[in-house]
């Protein structure tokens, strides 16, 4: 049978040593590429980093399969057998402009099941972790179930993406909802924006178009301590393929879904 929690443990240890690596890299110059668009970056540290992981993850158990967002991982089709969901640096974009606010997303899925999920904000040595159905962690100290918070009180974390034209949501949904909640950030690292939602420093994020390994750990953290995860028409997150976002505590979730989101067509 499988040892989660010598797997966690294990995957802890890398997770921590990759943080050093970055933060020791942090000096050096970076070379800084583009992919989708001229705003999509990816770094020499980003591709070390997934590499780090899948030498670590492979020589644990070869049976092991890796999605990584940088491509050097195996091509996932089916949730079939056990999944390691891994985006090495989440918030590429601070990383090289701000030197903060970036995180290592690693989450472990067994035949669709969540297993495992971390979320490490790594200048603010944040550690964040979840074992489902054994609770979810900030730093080894338990999170508290969230508490019910209704709209009017609620900070939404929200990003420009929903103005960019294949992702468009139309401005008369969001305007009514920013109006609405008490405030809204922008972070520009979903992890961490996840992990914030899981600890109720935010209480809701929407976003209309994430990868599974943006939201793998941080879905996986959220329902732990109550919350609710799904795409904008309320349908599960799909884990194979990318996919619109709406989390929050469950009044916040509920409000968004049924007072703004009950005519939204998109994805
Ligand atoms: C990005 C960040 C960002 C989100 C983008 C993601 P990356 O991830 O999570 O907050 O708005 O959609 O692609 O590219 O920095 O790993
Ligand atoms: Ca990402
Ligand atoms: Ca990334």
């Amino acid at each position: 049978m499988t040892n989660w929690i010598n797997i966690a443990q294990a995957a802890k240890e890398w997770v921590l040593e990759a943080g050093q690596r970055i933060r020791d890299s942090l000096n050096e110059e970076l070379l800084i590429e583009t992919k989708s668009d001229a705003n999509d970056l990816v770094t020499n540290i980003d591709k070390d980093t997934e590499k780090f992981f899948i030498e670590k993850i492979k020589q644990y158990n070869l049976e092991f399969k890796i999605m990584g967002e940088e491509g050097f991982g195996d091509r996932i089709v089916s949730l079939d057998g056990v999944i390691w969901i891994l985006d090495p640096i989440d918030g590429t974009m601070n990383f090289v402009h701000q030197k903060r606010n970036f995180a290592i997303s690693l989450a472990v899925y067994e035949n669709g099941e969540g297993r495992l999920g971390i979320i490490y904000d790594v200048m603010a040595d944040d550690f964040y972790h979840v074992i489902p159905g054994s609770g979810a962690f900030l730093n080894d100290i338990r999170l508290n179930t969230l508490k019910d918070v209704t709209l009017e009180k609620a900070i939404i974390g929200l990003n420009a993406t929903w103005i960019t034209p294949n992702k468009r949501i139309d401005y008369q949904i969001l305007s009514p909802l920013v109006k609405t909640v008490r405030g809204t950030r922008s972070y520009g690292a979903a992890a961490i924006e996840l992990a914030y939602v899981a600890t109720g420093r935010l209480d809701g994020y929407i976003t209309m178009r994430l990868n599974p390994w943006d939201y793998a750990a941080g879905k996986l953290l959220i329902e732990e301590v109550g919350g609710k995860t799904s795409n904008l028409k309320g349908e599960p997150l799909s884990l194979l393929n990318p996919s619109s976002l709406l989390v929050g505590g469950p009044t916040v979730y509920d409000e968004i879904r049924e007072n703004y989101l009950k005519d939204y067509q998109g994805k």
